[in-house]
């Protein structure tokens, strides 16, 4: 299929900061004065937000000044389990071919499109038909940004995720740490964080990047550590 320009956001689990990543990518852009798209295909746990940050649909839409909530995802459930259980709970079937076309249509209407994915790589969306957030992210056939967590054990964690991402032919644009101490407060990265974007870059050969710990409103600031003008093809590479 093709997608047109754009990222696919995964992560090394639940709750790496793969939408702090996503939100702060399309927030980068925006900046830059890009019309970017924001689209997630499936948002578990409208049922327990948390304090600080919005829901995942809703911190997307806003970081692209146009779309409402409801436009980034066609799937929303209540209770903050797998989206595959999430579903089968609402009696509801995730269509694989309806995420395909939802993200079809947001695509055209935009110069470059962000899909964040749900839990880690190999979470299912549908078990009948089988379809994970790996089938959906080679389906789109996007380059990939791996978010990861900056501390102790997510060596491992990156590595199964990007070798599986490389084994099926799909292109790791990045690994980005989310959640890295910012290099305004007295909060210095520790010895092992430092080690781990070291360890990660060299085993993998791939790029590391950090995203500071940040805040919803300072999205955009944030994604100046990003490498956005390399994926949006601005110094002429592109992806
Ligand atoms: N760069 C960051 N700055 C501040 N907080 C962060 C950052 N990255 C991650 N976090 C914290 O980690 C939490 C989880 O991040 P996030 O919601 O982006 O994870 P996720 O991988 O998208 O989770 P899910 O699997 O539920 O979609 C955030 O609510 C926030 O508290
Ligand atoms: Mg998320």
């Amino acid at each position: 299929m093709a997608s047109g320009r754009g990222v696919f956001v995964t992560g090394t689990g639940t709750g790496v900061g793969k939408s702090v990543v996503a939100a702060s990518i399309v927030a980068g852009l925006v900046a830059r004065g890009h019309r970017v798209a924001a689209f997630k295909p499936v948002v578990t746990g409208l049922d327990e937000p948390d304090e600080t940050w919005p829901m995942d649909h809703e911190l997307l839409a806003a970081a692209t000044g146009w779309q409402a909530a409801s436009d980034v995802t066609p799937y929303t459930f209540g209770p903050a389990v797998s989206p595959h259980l999430a579903a089968q709970m609402a009696n509801v079937s995730i269509d694989p071919n309806r995420l395909l076309e939802d993200f079809g249509e947001l695509a055209a209407q935009a110069e470059f499109t962000v899909c964040e994915g749900v839990g880690g790589l190999l979470v299912p969306l549908s078990i009948d038909p089988p379809f994970s957030v790996l089938d959906l992210a080679k389906r789109l056939a996007l380059p990939v940004v791996v978010a990861a967590r900056p501390g102790l054990g997510t060596i491992s964690d990156t590595r199964l995720a990007v070798d599986r991402l490389r084994s099926e032919a799909l292109e790791v644009a990045a690994v980005v740490l989310s959640g890295w101490p910012s290099n305004t407060s007295s909060d210095d990265p520790s010895a092992v964080e430092l080690s781990n974007r070291e360890t990660i870059s060299r085993l993998l050969n791939v790029e590391v990047a950090v995203l500071e710990r940040t805040s919803p409103d300072e999205l955009a600031n944030a994604a100046e550590s990003l490498p956005l003008a390399s994926w949006i093809g601005d110094d002429g590479r592109g992806l």
